[in-house]
């Protein structure tokens, strides 16, 4: 990435900060993968204080936003969040224009900005869907720090010629390559349309985070969540991986497929449990 950087008294250089390092590339790889066309998909990843507070002033707030969802539940926390509009194309060459650190007031009703999101730029419009799904993956899991959404193309193509019932679709994808079963034993949940950065999608998807890590949006794309960059953007890839192949098969006759029992032997030799409801044994 840009070896400009911008030096703070006392602070190092922030742009330095492997966090933001990481939202640079990570955002740079999708816009390469064509995923996220404009100002498309969003990423939000929770950080810890002493972390941040290594190269960002956190005894400074730029400006503050009130939340039209309180998240008493983040109170405290930090986040290093894409702006809205903006494109994941030029967050590498600009980090501080394109992202913002910001952390949630104790309310719950605000976010101090503390970094970044540079000339009155506003965290990305999908907040609500990323706060309130952050809440839910942390109680079922502690270790939960990113989430993802990205229109990745082939699962946004399948959604228009597959059923949009959660366990056939999660079927579908676990039949279209072995890894499947192994990386989304959990399955995929599925939204039915709604409209993009309300507090109600964010709610609705929020509500599937609780038993799974991925959640499809029909013709829209995907969210995906996890405890790291790498984990999170893999599962992704592999949801996508399986949408491609069955987007290859493009409804031609198959003559043979990986049966329910050969899931069953995969999910016992490699130790995860598959979402119920789904094998017929
Ligand atoms: P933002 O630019 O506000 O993040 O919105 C992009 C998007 O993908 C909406 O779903
Ligand atoms: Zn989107």
């Amino acid at each position: 990435m840009s070896t400009s950087v911008i030096r703070t008294t006392g602070y190092t250089a922030s742009t330095e900060a492997p966090f933001i390092q990481e939202m640079a590339e990570i955002t740079h790889h999708m816009w390469t993968l064509g995923w996220d066309e404009l100002n498309g998909g969003n990423v939000s990843y929770l950080l810890d204080e002493e972390e941040v507070s290594k190269y960002i002033n956190v005894g400074q707030t730029l400006r503050s936003l009130d939340l039209a969802f309180p998240v008493k539940e983040l109170a405290g926390k930090y986040f290093i969040v894409t702006g809205s509009g903006k494109y994941f194309r030029n967050v590498i060459k600009d980090p501080e224009g394109n992202l913002g650190v910001v952390r949630v007031s104790a309310s719950g009703e605000q976010v101090d900005i503390l970094w970044g999101l540079r000339e009155g730029a506003r965290p990305t419009s999908e907040l609500a869907s990323h706060f309130m799904s952050h809440i839910e993956r942390l109680k079922v899991d502690p270790t939960h720090r990113i989430v993802l959404h990205t229109h990745a193309t082939n699962v946004i193509a399948m959604t228009f010629t597959h059923d949009l019932d959660e366990l056939k679709f999660t079927k579908t994808l676990w039949q279209m390559c072995t890894e499947c079963l192994v990386v989304f034993p959990d399955g995929v949940g599925i939204l039915p349309w709604i409209v993009p950065g309300s507090n109600e999608i964010g709610r609705e998807t929020a509500k599937k985070m609780q038993e799974q890590r991925v959640v499809i949006w029909p013709h829209h794309g995907i969210f995906g969540t996890g405890s790291t960059m790498d984990s999170t953007f893999g599962l992704i890839e592999t949801v996508e991986k399986a949408a491609n192949v069955y987007n290859l098969i493009g409804g031609r006759e198959i003559k043979q497929v990986i049966t329910d029992h050969q899931l069953d032997d995969l999910a016992r030799a490699f130790g995860v449990t598959p979402k119920a409801g789904i094998l017929e044994l």
